[in-house]
C-alpha cells in the first residue's frame, strides 16, 4: 500500500471515530433538550414533571381573603379613607349588607364599584370568591 493511501484510511478512521462521537454528544444533547416535555410519569412514582406544573399553577391559585385586603382594600378600608367602611367594623358593613340583601349584595356593589369605591376595589384580577373572601374578612359577616 502506498504511503498516501495508508493516510487517507487513517484519516478515514479518525472521521468514522469523530463521528460517532459527535452522534453520541448530539444525542445527549436532544435527550437533555426534550426531557422536560418528553418525561414519563409512572403512576404511583414521583413525576417530577407534574410536581413542577403543580407548583406553577398553585401560584395562579385562589389568594385569601386576608392576602386581598392586605394588598388592595386595607388602604380604604383600614382608616376608613373616603367613608369607606373600615375594617372590623361590623355595624357598618351589616347595616350595608342588610341593605342590599345580603353579602351578595355588597358584593355586587364591590364588583361594579360605587362613588368613591372603584370597581372590585382595584383588584381587578380578582375572582368574585376572592372578593367575598376580602369582604367576609372586613366585615366579619
Ligand atoms: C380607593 C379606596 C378603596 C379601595 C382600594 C377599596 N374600597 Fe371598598 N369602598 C370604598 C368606599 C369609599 C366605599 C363606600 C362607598 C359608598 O358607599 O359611597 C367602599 C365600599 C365597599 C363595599 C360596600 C359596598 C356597598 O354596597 O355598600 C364593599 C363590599 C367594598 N367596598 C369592598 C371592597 C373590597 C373587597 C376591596 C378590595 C378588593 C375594596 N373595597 C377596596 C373605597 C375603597
Amino acid at each position: 500500500m502506498k504511503l498516501t493511501n495508508k493516510m487517507l484510511v487513517a484519516k478515514a478512521a479518525v472521521l468514522a471515530l469523530w463521528a460517532m462521537g459527535a452522534q453520541a454528544t448530539t444525542d445527549e444533547a436532544v435527550a437533555e433538550r426534550i426531557k422536560p416535555v418528553g418525561q414519563v410519569c409512572v403512576a404511583g412514582q414521583e413525576c417530577a414533571g407534574v410536581a413542577a406544573a403543580a407548583t406553577a399553577s398553585a401560584g395562579a391559585a385562589a389568594r385569601s381573603g386576608d392576602d386581598i385586603v392586605a394588598k388592595h382594600c386595607n388602604a380604604c378600608h383600614g382608616t376608613g379613607l373616603l367613608n369607606a367602611p373600615k375594617v372590623g367594623d361590623s355595624a357598618d358593613w351589616k347595616a350595608r349588607a342588610d341593605a342590599k340583601g345580603g353579602l351578595d349584595g355588597i358584593l355586587a356593589t364591590a364588583i361594579s364599584g360605587i362613588n368613591a369605591m372603584p370597581p372590585k376595589g382595584t383588584c381587578s384580577d380578582c375572582s368574585d370568591d376572592e372578593l367575598k373572601a376580602a369582604i367576609k374578612v372586613m366585615s366579619g359577616l
